[in-house]
């Protein structure tokens, strides 16, 4: 891999995600109309990706907002399968907690199902320390970890 450049999204990062999916979600099963594009429009200041400053692909992505409560809210974070365990991940959650206290932010704040037990290792690695099971969350019927960091 040559040099990685973390940036703000810009058009065509949807496409190129969405080719490489299986990639960043393996068997996480996750349904990729969650990725919805005003993650990359309205909220297009605070998405940002892990770019490959050679060939420009993409091998992390960070999808997020700040939400009117004050919560700087981490829709998605992935990082490609050939890419993980480099640094791309915490690189990408330092890029959106500048952006989120730049706006107000007063804490971060992440979910996760209840068997993602890299995700919670990897949250706490950098700087989550409250990690809540909640049943029904949201009243959606399923279980999440509702993980939080607050910014002093
Ligand atoms: C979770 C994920 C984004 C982490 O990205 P990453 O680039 O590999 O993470 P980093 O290299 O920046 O790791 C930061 C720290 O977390 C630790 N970490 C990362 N993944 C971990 C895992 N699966 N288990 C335990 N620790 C982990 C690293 O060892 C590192 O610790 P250190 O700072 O003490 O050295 C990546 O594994 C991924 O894309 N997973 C699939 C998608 C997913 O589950 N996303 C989260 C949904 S909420």
């Amino acid at each position: 891999m040559s040099d990685i450049s973390i940036e703000g999204v810009r058009d065509g990062d949807l496409a190129a995600i969405l080719r490489d999916f299986d990639r960043f979600w393996g068997d996480l099963d996750l349904p990729r109309y969650l990725h919805h594009p005003m993650f990359f429009l309205e909220f297009g200041d605070t998405a940002f990706v892990a770019r490959d400053t050679g060939s420009g692909e993409i091998a992390g992505y960070l999808l997020g907002f700040v939400a009117p409560t004050g919560d700087g809210y981490i829709h998605f974070v992935a990082v490609r399968d050939d890419s993980r365990t480099l640094g791309l991940g915490r690189m990408l959650y330092e890029r959106f907690e500048k952006a989120a206290r730049d706006r107000g932010a007063v804490a971060l704040k992440a979910i996760t199902g209840p068997g993602n037990e890299g995700s919670v290792a990897f949250h706490k690695r950098v700087g989550f320390t409250e990690m809540v099971r909640v049943e029904d969350y949201g009243g959606s019927g399923r279980t999440r970890i509702v993980m939080r960091k607050p910014l002093s």
